[in-house]
């Protein structure tokens, strides 16, 4: 762990234009630099680097982000290994964090954690090889399944030997603690005091961490006749969460990035087997189903997954609830389905490495289309049908980017026949349902900030409780925009009731104006943002201490802090730092922004948005209601939606800038 005091050191020091400046050739222009990116290719520079925020951006393919995510992204570092990075360059000593005995006593647990795991692979690499036990056990064994050397040596395959306690009493013989033996679960003490070892007897494949070090260990029993798992894996540990980790992400992360995309199979064998016919993009769950940690894993790397499926119709309809959760996280998901009989393994040892990626190529389906046939085959029955529907609802549901909803809902009301615009409407439902589930998860009430609660201030009109989950993304944006540029300006002053002088700032003014209304972002990047922000107000004590825009921008979250960037660069890469372009301002000229007009106006921009959106919505409803009473329903909502607009118009007019 790097003390926040060093992070702020190297944070400091690590000029961008000095950082980028070694990979990217750049020139300046105005008070920016400008150069080809070095993450696509381009003929024309568009790779814009802001000196003044420390921020880069790419206007061709969009990468954004600060010196440090630039150097975790160039070259594929963590987040760690870049502040190191960085810190040689300027010379900074690394000072590991101010830590209590506790946390010193939990770290060298970790490390030696890692250590001893280090030393058991070589122990087993080496017992594998040179031992007359593991090369006619182990490696026959690996040669038999069709694994070369180079292949046995590059994922660091090995063998642990039969005898029960061979491997613990080598590592207690070479100094190795038995504390830290039981801790990573490879060995396991009996009644009696001794040491026996877990996988006595089994072939291991290691699993590596993101920057290759040895954490955990698969292992397979050879003698298939037995009545003990097949595999048998390290326990969770401090060192190793299953649930954080990819088998063959070390690996594979270059290529994934380099190709842009990645395959998801089953276990290790499978990914073995895919690198040795050269398809090296390739991650494995390790048995369990997909979890949020190992899809932000791979979204560090690509947005497209293409999920290998073995060709037993059994285990597809099982699997396919996971992949929704891809969906969810904004990943382009797709699917290959293996011959019958097959699994990744088989099938690439079958096949040479042009056959493989031909028939990768070739049967790559979109993951919601596969799904729509898998579970519409053959079904007749109305109720069957709904049921159908639903689950396909559910997954286009989840999907944060309306677009993609949109071109799924078309396709799928063909393919389903279905209605369009039930199916809209279907899965408004369902995002509705969902967003308040998470809320409520979240946990908790929704405080309005102490300072803003009791004081009189320009309010925006509030809108029916009706409409809500209306996404307009423009508006949405130019308040989060707000939110990071000018959140932490004083807004309005004003007196609570005990004659106290409050001040109400930006950041403060958008969001109680927003819950007010109960309304929620709905593009999902914003809302996170969002809530986090409103975390931040609320629970820091020291506001004026806190550089708001800077937590966003060196977020540990790439995508925010991406997301930042992005949005400050939309305002700021423009030359002047007070020239917005905004379809607010329709702005060609300078502007020194009133932001007690410009603020309120925002809001009232996006609530106007909203009631627009709501009220088409709602007249294309009644044009296909045929139901009169239902049908009078929607008219007195129309009157109430109108007046509201009526009631904002007459706000906004009001607001000149
Ligand atoms: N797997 C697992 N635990 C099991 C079974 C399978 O973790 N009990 C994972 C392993 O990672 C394995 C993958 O699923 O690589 C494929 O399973 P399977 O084909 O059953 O394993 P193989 O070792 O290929 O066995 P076989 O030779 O019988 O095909
Ligand atoms: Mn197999």
């Amino acid at each position: 762990m790097i003390d926040s005091q060093t992070v702020t050191k190297i944070v400091d020091a690590a000029d961008i234009i000095d950082v980028v400046g070694e990979f990217v050739t750049l020139r300046r222009r105005g008070v920016n630099f400008i150069g080809r990116c070095p993450f696509h290719d381009e003929k024309t520079p568009s790779f814009t680097v802001s000196p003044s925020k420390g921020i880069f951006k790419c206007f061709g393919c969009g990468k954004a982000g600060n010196s440090i995510t630039f150097v975790m992204e160039h070259e594929r570092l963590t987040y760690v290994e870049a502040l190191k990075y960085l810190a040689k360059k300027y010379g900074i000593e690394v000072h590991e964090k101010q830590q209590t005995q506790e946390e010193i006593a939990h770290n060298n647990d970790r490390e030696s954690m890692m250590i001893v795991s280090g030393f058991a692979n070589d122990f087993f690499i080496n017992t594998l090889h040179n031992t007359d036990e593991g090369k006619a056990i182990g490696l026959s064994y690996f040669k038999e399944r069709g694994f070369s050397k180079k292949i046995i040596d590059q994922f660091k395959l090995g063998y642990s030997p039969m005898k029960r306690d061979s491997f613990s009493k080598a590592a207690i013989a070479a100094g190795y603690k038995e504390e830290f033996l039981l801790k990573t679960g490879l060995s396991i003490k009996r009644d009696d005091g001794s040491l026996i070892d877990r996988f006595a007897g089994r072939v291991l494949f290691p699993i590596h961490s993101l920057s290759g070090r040895v954490i955990a260990f698969g292992g397979r029993i050879l003698q298939t006749d037995k009545k003990t798992a097949k595999y048998l894996n390290s326990p969770d540990s401090e060192i190793y969460l299953k649930r954080n980790v990819l088998y063959g992400i070390y690996f594979s992360k270059q290529s994934i990035s380099r190709l842009d995309k990645c395959y998801l199979v089953e276990g290790y064998t499978d990914v073995i087997s895919m690198f040795a016919a050269g398809v090296e993009n390739v991650v494995a769950s390790s048995g369990t189903s997909l979890t949020e940690e190992q899809i932000k894993l791979i979204s560090r790397f690509t947005e497209n997954v293409t999920v290998l499926f073995d060709g037993d119709n059994a285990g597809i309809k099982a699997s396919i609830r996971g992949i929704d959760m891809l969906l969810k996280f904004g990943l382009k998901v797709k699917v290959v389905l293996l011959p019958d009989g097959e699994d990744p393994d088989s099938f690439a040892k079958n096949h040479n490495a042009e056959e493989l990626h031909q028939f990768l190529n070739s049967s790559e389906k979109d993951f919601i289309a596969f799904k729509v046939n898998l579970l519409n085959e053959g079904i007749n029955d109305p109720i069957k049908k709904v049921e159908v529907i639903h689950e396909i609802v559910n997954s286009i549901s989840v999907i944060p980017d309306l677009i993609t909803r949109n071109v799924y809902i078309k396709e799928c009301s063909k393919t389903l026949e279905i209605e369009e615009s039930a199916l809209t409407a279907e899965v408004a439902k369902s995002r509705k349902k969902q967003f308040t589930a998470e809320s409520s998860d979240a946990g908790g009430t929704r405080e309005i900030p102490q300072t803003t609660e009791e004081v009189a201030i320009p309010v925006i009109p509030v809108m029916p409780s009706f409409v809500n989950n209306i996404y307009c993304q423009e508006q949405e944006k130019e308040l989060i925009m707000y939110m990071l540029r000018f959140g932490r300006e004083e807004l309005f002053r004003t007196e609570n009731e005990e004659g106290d002088e409050v001040v109400i700032h930006v950041d403060e003014y958008i969001i109680q104006d927003i819950k007010n209304d109960d309304l929620e972002l709905q593009n999902l990047q914003y809302k996170k943002l969002f809530e986090e922000y409103e975390q931040l107000l609320k629970n820091v004590a020291d506001k004026e201490g806190v550089d708001f825009v800077r937590h966003f921008i060196h977020h540990e979250d790439i995508s925010t802090s991406s997301l930042t960037v992005s949005l400050l660069m939309d305002t700021q890469m423009q030359g002047n730092e007070n020239y917005m372009v905004s379809k607010i301002w329709n702005g060609t000229t300078n502007v020194i922004i009133n932001m007690q007009m410009a603020v309120p106006k925002a809001l009232a921009v996006y609530k106007s948005k909203i009631l627009t959106i709501a009220y088409h919505g709602l007249m294309q409803q009644l044009k296909d209601e045929k139901d009169e009473s239902r049908g009078f329903d929607i008219l007195e909502k129309l009157k109430l939606l109108d007046e509201q607009r009526k009631i904002i118009a007459n706000f906004l007019n009001r607001i000149v800038i």
